[in-house]
């Protein structure tokens, strides 16, 4: 499509204009599409003076922050840095049960590691100038963000539960602090716009096709208190249903899919003995606009291998339940 080639040309020569030959631009990733294209966009126009930058906040997937680390470095050549601050976010994260508490909190930790990181890195410059050493390396002068047209409508109009999406994308305290300047190179795209040029782009079809993740991630797939322990399970029984989606070739039908850590036990019986464990809760949606939602009508034959795996290989749980509600009423997240 040509359209969309001349698309990622003119952001890319856009951004070197507006950038010039020594600012630098810092932005977050989460490994999602918008934000590894933006990032990807971003490394092409002004290569390593872009820094990425990753935060484990102790609550994204299993083995998630190694491969998007993978995916950012190895495969599109970005200067990423990863900041370990699972015990951080958890650590904050004890005691808290109430999902609003831990949107904020886990939002308000995101703003400070970022932060930090990006006067870590503007003490790092600043060093390298005072030796000669920066090359044509200056100060950081710009935020980039992944936004797409839809969240920019979002942000003005939408009150409905998920309203505080924007409190963990909400930068502005960076913005204001370092007095940057935002970039927004997907501002004007819709989504299906975006996975046509990340294809385009070459990057891997699994990621352009990636269901949405919250900023909050598991912890709101964990319901009531957050511990390690529960983002454990939780994380193991997520990995197993994506897996046999995948497998059964569902993921492209279904528009966001996950499972939740119930905050109740439930009795079972294993062997002779009785069991008092956890449930974990199975969510599969299709939606265009995330507004509405109907829940989908997964396979039989697939519940069933799913429920088999997640209560014979995870831990600590002995019952599978499949969500068969709708938004509205019901919300995607339980949380
Ligand atoms: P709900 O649960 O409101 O979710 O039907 C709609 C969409 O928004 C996502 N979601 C969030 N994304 N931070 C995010 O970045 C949040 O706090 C949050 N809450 C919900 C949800 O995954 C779904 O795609």
């Amino acid at each position: 499509n040509w359209t969309m080639e001349s698309f990622v040309d003119k952001e890319i020569e856009r951004i070197r204009v507006m950038v010039g030959p020594t600012a630098q631009v810092i932005g977050a990733v989460s490994g999602g599409v918008d934000s590894t294209i933006a990032a990807s966009i971003m490394s092409k126009a002004i290569g390593s003076r872009f820094h990425a930058v990753l935060v484990d906040n102790g609550v994204m997937r299993l083995n998630e922050c190694n491969e998007v680390k993978k995916r950012l470095t190895e495969k599109l050549g970005i200067n990423l840095t990863v900041i370990d601050a699972a015990d951080l976010f958890l650590g904050r994260l004890k005691g808290v049960s109430d999902p609003e508490k831990k949107r904020k909190i886990i939002g308000n930790t995101f703003i400070e590691v970022f932060e930090k990181e990006g006067e870590r890195i503007e003490l790092e410059i600043e060093e390298d100038i005072k030796k000669g050493t920066s090359g044509n390396r200056g100060k950081i002068e710009f935020l980039l963000q992944g936004t797409l047209y839809p969240d920019v409508i979002e942000s003005v109009s939408f009150k409905g539960p998920s309203a505080t999406i924007k409190t963990h994308h909400n930068v502005g305290g960076l913005l204001e602090n370092m007095k940057l300047k935002l970039i927004e190179p997907l501002r004007e795209l819709f989504k299906d716009e975006v996975r046509a040029i990340g294809t385009l782009m070459n990057i891997d079809e699994e990621l352009v096709w990636r269901h949405p993740f919250p900023g909050p991630g598991i912890a709101i797939r964990v319901l009531g208190e957050v511990t390690p322990t529960q983002v454990e399970i939780a994380r193991k029984a997520d990995y197993i249903y994506i897996e046999e989606i995948r497998k059964a070739g569902l993921y492209r039908q279904i528009s966001q899919a996950y499972a939740a850590l119930l905050p109740v036990k439930a009795v079972g019986v294993m062997g002779d003995a009785r069991t008092y464990e956890q449930v974990i809760a199975l969510r599969a949606v299709t939606t265009t606009d995330f507004m509405t939602a109907d829940w989908f009508p997964m396979p039989y034959e697939i519940l069933k291998k799913i429920s088999n795996r997640i209560i014979n290989e995870v831990r600590g749980v002995n019952r599978v339940v499949y969500d068969i509600s709708s938004k509205p009423p019901a919300t995607i997240e339980w949380e």
